[in-house]
């Protein structure tokens, strides 16, 4: 097979590949990032680079790229084999992304094992987008630095289900994915050392907590069943290894924790957030949610746990959603319509020109486009301003903000509605049937725990606009911040923490939603707006 060069641009590094090979192929094969939400399915639009030469656009192209972006060469990066020596620009260098840090819990509560006098451990929240890792003394509990950084498997697609893709069908596809994020926690683990001066032979312990998928790859466990249903873990209980075991490099033994996986999509990042929490222990009626890709929901019946995953997809990661992004330099982050014919009110990441939405803003947008009577109870969009017009597929499309240096219009279109009505149906058919199995009504609720980056920045006056959440008083949502990475924690200062992880996956009981009777009569009817 004849093999063609790409070069990429600004960084210079070049790769020898196959005619057969994408473009997108190629960037992750010099382990560059390039946003890839569908995995390089054709469906999400935003792998787009400059090829010089350009070759012809596609239909897909066409229906992604504006025709100005055609004209400079854009093309998708997954729709293009490499058939020519090739020069390509990756536009949009990997931005500084927010990470959410801090996390409020109840690390008080865990007793530190004793034995462990001077020395430290590092405690990791690893997610499918980001990696936090906390450094704290074994002794007291103390936290002495932090540090966050992107997790490099987004090479191989920003989901996990696209990375359990790669896994499955690549032939070295678990190694590559296990390498990438040990090599990122080797990294974390060497800054984390440096900044706080300590030397690395003084860290002993290492609490890992993840969602399912992410412990697998960790690991190089067969991740074959959690692609499939019924979605089961390949490994349940909890991991005691070494550093040496896992690959990292650190020449003397550290020992490494991984709580139990409660289900395939309810992970130790789970676990985490119920110990950090002690939802375990509560004398109230909790729900706890996690929304993510998938949504993680914990109900606590005064102690008693009964959780499930609802498939809310990535429409409030950003992807999906035409103008969607992350949370990052140049996001719209937050949105109010004060009057149908004047631009909204809007916050950007970093205090740039905008580059698109985020998650926040996304459901500050559905919220307040229906708190104004732009789109109805059902979802659909009313022509009753001047901002609002056909935007050819994507239905009536409202203008959210214009800016002209970059001939780029923002706006909300009837297709975003739909996507985000089904995501915020998932998360609550999800709580509305952990509800009903527990035989408790909404006004029973004592407090609705958001957890996670998600959960932090939207503001709970529109969660609760477009029905993502149960109708609580606003007063009784609270946000928790990283409790998953909170959870970690207390599991790598208390052997406590880790026999309470361990006996809660017999204890909760766990509702495979799919497979409830009454899970598609419900999911229907949470998909009208309140
Ligand atoms: S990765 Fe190319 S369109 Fe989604």
């Amino acid at each position: 097979m004849k093999k063609r060069i790409v070069i990429f641009e600004p960084s210079g590094l070049r790769i020898s590949v196959s005619q057969e090979s994408s473009f997108l192929e190629a960037v992750r094969s010099v382990g560059l990032h390039l946003p890839s939400d569908c995995g390089g399915g054709g469906t999400c639009g935003k792998c787009s680079i400059v090829l010089r030469p350009a070759p012809e656009p596609t239909s897909i192209d066409e229906k992604y790229l504006s025709s100005n972006h055609l004209a400079q060469g854009f093309r998708l990066a997954c729709q293009h084999r490499v058939k020519f020596d090739t020069r390509a620009v990756i536009p949009e260098p990997r931005r500084k992304a927010k990470i959410l840090i801090d996390g409020l819990s109840r690390l008080e509560s865990w007793e530190p094992d004793s034995g462990y006098e001077g020395q430290f451990g590092i405690a990791i929240d690893l997610g499918t987008t980001t990696i936090v890792a906390y450094l704290l003394a074994l002794d007291s509990g103390i936290q002495v630095s932090q540090l966050a950084s992107l997790n490099p498997q987004v090479i191989f697609g920003e989901d996990v289900i696209s990375r359990i893709t790669h896994a499955v069908r690549e032939e070295h596809g678990s190694s590559d994915l296990k390498n990438k994020v040990v090599e990122e926690i080797d990294s974390l683990i060497e800054s984390l050392v440096d900044v706080s001066k300590i030397i690395l032979e003084r860290i002993s312990r290492i609490s890992i907590v993840g969602n399912t998928a992410m412990h697998h790859l960790l690991l190089g466990a067969d991740v074959k069943s959690l692609g499939v249903s019924p979605y089961e873990p390949t490994i349940r209980e909890s991991i005691v290894t070494s550093s040496s075991e896992l690959g990292l490099n650190s020449k003397h033994n550290i020992e490494i924790y991984l709580p139990p996986n409660i289900a395939g999509f309810v992970g130790g990042d789970t676990v985490g957030f119920i110990l950090s929490q002690r939802l375990d222990l509560t004398e109230q009626i909790i729900v706890g949610i996690d929304i993510g890709t998938n949504g993680e929901i914990v109900l606590s019946n005064r102690g008693d746990l009964s959780c499930c995953s609802a498939a809310a997809g990535p429409a409030f990661e950003g992807a999906t959603i035409r103008y969607g992004m992350r949370g990052q330099d140049g996001a719209i982050e937050h949105v109010a319509i004060e009057d149908l014919e004047k631009p909204p009110e809007i916050t950007v990441i970093g205090d740039v020109t905008p580059r698109g939405i985020c998650g926040s803003a996304i459901v500050d947008t559905v919220s307040e486009m229906r708190r104004m009577g732009i789109i109805d109870k059902s979802g659909r969009l009313q022509k009753i301003s001047s901002r609002i017009s056909e935007d050819g597929d994507f239905g009536l499309s409202y203008l959210l903000v214009e800016v002209p240096s970059k001939s780029l219009k923002i706006s909300f279109n009837q297709k975003d509605v739909r996507q985000v009505q089904l995501a915020k149906a998932a998360i609550n058919s999800g709580v509305s049937l952990l509800l009903q199995e527990a035989d408790i009504r909404v006004k029973e609720i004592d407090s609705v725990m958001l957890a996670g980056a998600f959960g932090s920045y939207i503001r709970p006056e529109s969660a609760l606009g477009i029905g993502l959440l149960p109708p609580v008083d606003k007063e009784l949502i609270g946000q928790v911040g990283n409790a998953a990475g909170e959870g970690a924690k207390a599991l790598l200062l208390s052997s406590q923490a880790r026999k309470i992880a361990s006996d809660l996956v017999s204890k909760i009981k766990y509702i495979e939603l799919a497979s409830h009777d009454d899970f598609q009569s419900i999911f229907l009817k949470s998909t009208s707006f309140p």
